[in-house]
């Protein structure tokens, strides 16, 4: 037989198969020690019907044939890794799917080691429930405190303890009984919805699908019973109508549909649907999809809208419900797992992506963060790998969302770094703040405009970024002394002398030195707003931190200046000592010594001080200057 006709014959077999019976996506959280690999092959095998191989093949040739029917979950989640993978992290989950009478599952299986904390969140954000294994004979560890502690983060709300390897204690009833207690306390702080702990043995097979003769005292379900039957109703359906839009599609001038797959909710032809970020308001024409119109689309369907009137809304919009519109605010307040070698810098712009929108967001302030040890709120000013922490973001822009709590998809983001592109945290939105959104701009009579007109010049930033004596000082004040002579209006920030004042409370950690630039930044923007032109001289170490800065100004007002020296020549120079001070450890985080500098790769200007003298190098910024017309006419 065809090969190709097999796979379908089986795949319309499994469909029909699985068609009405419900599905649940459980976690298992554990070591190898605790049994985890037995349990997941327990369950698997013993479960008499075993689909994973053949979902595998059918799950990759659905996608050739085409013909996913009702069935779109297994392969949105295989997508869903694939972005993450594309997002350049490894994430160690490995899905597996198996089925009995009363129930389809998938088992997101991951490492139990700490340094996985992202692996489990990955995992987690897509389950229903959690079995959390401990070893009868260890009892509740500090990881499974931390693991039911990422679990409640990440909305789970079903969990399983289960006791294994209960023939090590031989059966004991008191001793479960203890560790179920223990547990139960811990746990009350999480406000679970259920919480079942299961005697068993994975090896043996005790509890797990049959009732063990040798826990005469357990009167619960086992392990597969209560899979099968625990109630987890997340009717996504239900929920208010979320639909992020991927993409508008415009093929020719008669047709523009909206497209994208509904996050949550139910929605027909004819119902009003609103763009939460604008409130502009449209019905629904048309549910198009590839077999055809349809008469309702429900959640996790991947479909096409279209309206009966314009509305202006593109990539990145939510088309919701009237009735319950999501929050709409640039400043949130989320859960972040950190998930970066690179540790978090709050004030670094990053990058936003919930659902198919993105913005620019900065951390503006950390709250805590969580030792998840202990679960215990910690002072913190970063975070590091696998670190959690309770920060509040400001968002480029206004942002529709929804709290992780009432919708995982609008709730959660990744953030993701702007020069790498890699994804450095996952986060989950607790609350919107609103507060930034009551200060708004003064329209002021005097403007930037007419106060640069009256003093004759372009304001700009020349910003002179380079190793600690490379000469920044030097030429930044020849070149403010020329400027003056010429009558020019200018102002000097100076890295030396603002830590002495503004940013006094600053020192040298990567943190600091973003926070430094950031308010150096804004700085130098209202002395622009004044008219004026600022002469920025900072060591500025970090490309990140430059870009943001430039980003602050309009196009043509930021001229970076790389004072371009090689650590050689200004250890030599050493003009403060600083160098060998740093050599000696005497002082630490010292740039080009123990604390990196990255070098501009396209500067404004390239200031090489081992071939010219700072007169000279001033005098050519005198000379841009003019020609780029920012000293006006009388130059
Ligand atoms: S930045 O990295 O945050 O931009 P900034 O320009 O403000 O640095 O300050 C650098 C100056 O602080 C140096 O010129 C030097 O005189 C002094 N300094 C003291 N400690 C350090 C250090 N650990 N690293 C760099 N500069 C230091």
């Amino acid at each position: 037989m065809d090969q190709r006709l097999e796979t379908n014959d089986a795949f319309a077999a499994f469909i029909a198969e699985m068609e009405g019976k419900s599905l649940l996506r459980f976690l298992t959280c554990g070591s190898v020690d605790d049994g985890k690999s037995t349990l997941i092959g327990r369950l698997l095998y013993d479960s008499k019907r075993l689909f994973e191989d053949q979902l595998a093949t059918l799950e990759r040739d659905s996608e050739k044939f085409g013909t996913t029917g009702g069935d779109i979950d297994f392969a949105l989640l295989v997508d869903g890794l694939v972005a993450e993978r594309e997002q350049g992290i490894t994430i160690d989950v490995a899905y597996r799917y198996f089925a009995t009478e009363k129930r389809r599952f998938i088992v997101a299986d991951t490492p139990g080691h700490e340094q996985y904390t992202r692996n489990m969140a990955t995992g987690a954000s897509n389950s229903d429930l959690a079995v959390l294994l401990v070893d009868a004979k260890a009892g509740i560890l500090t990881q499974t405190r931390r693991h039911a502690y990422i679990v409640s983060l990440l909305g789970i709300r079903h969990v399983v303890l289960a006791v294994n390897k209960i023939d090590t204690i031989d059966f004991d009833e008191e001793r479960f009984v203890d560790i179920r207690n223990e547990f139960t306390e811990f746990a009350r702080q999480f406000n679970f919805e259920s919480v079942v702990t299961i005697p068993m043995s994975a090896r043996y097979g005790d509890n797990v699908i049959d009732r063990s003769v040798k826990t005469p005292w357990y009167g619960g379900p086992t392990l597969l019973e209560h899979l099968e039957t625990v109630q987890v109703d997340e009717d996504l359906s239900g929920k208010p109508f979320r639909f992020p839009v991927q993409w508008v599609n415009r093929p020719n001038a008669g047709f523009r549909g909206y497209t994208g797959t509904v996050a949550s909710g139910t929605v027909h032809p004819g119902d009003r649907l609103v763009v939460a970020r604008t409130g502009q308001a449209a019905n629904v024409a048309r549910i198009v999809t590839l077999d055809g119109d349809q008469d309702e689309v429900q959640a996790a369907n991947a479909v096409t809208l279209t309206l009966d009137t314009e509305i202006d809304a593109s990539r990145g919009d939510i088309l919701v419900a009237p009735e319950h519109r999501p929050e709409v605010s640039d400043q949130i307040a989320a859960h972040i797992i950190w998930m970066s070698e690179e540790e978090l810098l709050p004030g670094r712009p990053y990058l936003l992506k919930s659902g198919t929108r993105t913005v620019g967001a900065a951390v503006s302030e950390l709250k805590h963060q969580v030792d998840i040890e202990s679960i215990k709120e910690l002072a913190a000013k970063t975070l590091k790998l696998n670190d959690i922490g309770l920060v509040n973001l400001s968002l480029s822009e206004p942002m529709a969302f929804d709290l992780y709590d009432d919708n995982k998809t609008t709730g959660s983001f990744i953030l993701i770094d702007r020069f790498t592109n890699a994804t450095v945290a996952a986060g989950m939105i607790r609350f919107g703040l609103r507060r930034a959104t009551n200060i708004h701009w003064q329209a002021l009579n005097v403007n930037r405009d007419s106060r640069a007109a009256l003093k004759n010049q372009k304001p700009c930033v020349l910003w002179f970024t380079g190793l600690s004596g490379a000469g920044k000082s030097t030429i930044a004040n020849l070149v403010e002394a020329k400027l003056h002579l010429m009558g020019r209006h200018t102002y000097m920030l100076d890295g030396d002398n603002v830590r002495h004042g503004l940013n006094r409370d600053l020192g040298f950690t990567d943190v600091d030195r973003v926070e430094n630039i950031r308010r150096v930044a804004e700085t130098a923007k209202l002395f622009v707003d004044a008219g004026l032109i600022v002469l920025v001289s900072f060591i500025s170490p970090f490309r990140s931190e430059r870009r943001m800065a430039k980003e602050m100004l309009e196009e043509g007002e930021f001229l970076e200046v790389f004072v371009d020296a090689p650590l050689a020549v200004v250890e030599e120079r050493d003009p403060k000592g600083l160098y060998k001070k740093a050599r000696s450890g005497e002082i630490q985080h010292f740039t080009g010594i123990d604390s990196p500098y990255e070098a501009p790769l396209e500067p404004d200007l390239l200031l090489d001080t081992t071939t010219a003298d700072a007169n000279e190098l001033a005098d050519r910024i005198v000379e841009t200057l003019a020609k780029g017309g920012y000293l006006g006419n009388g130059a």
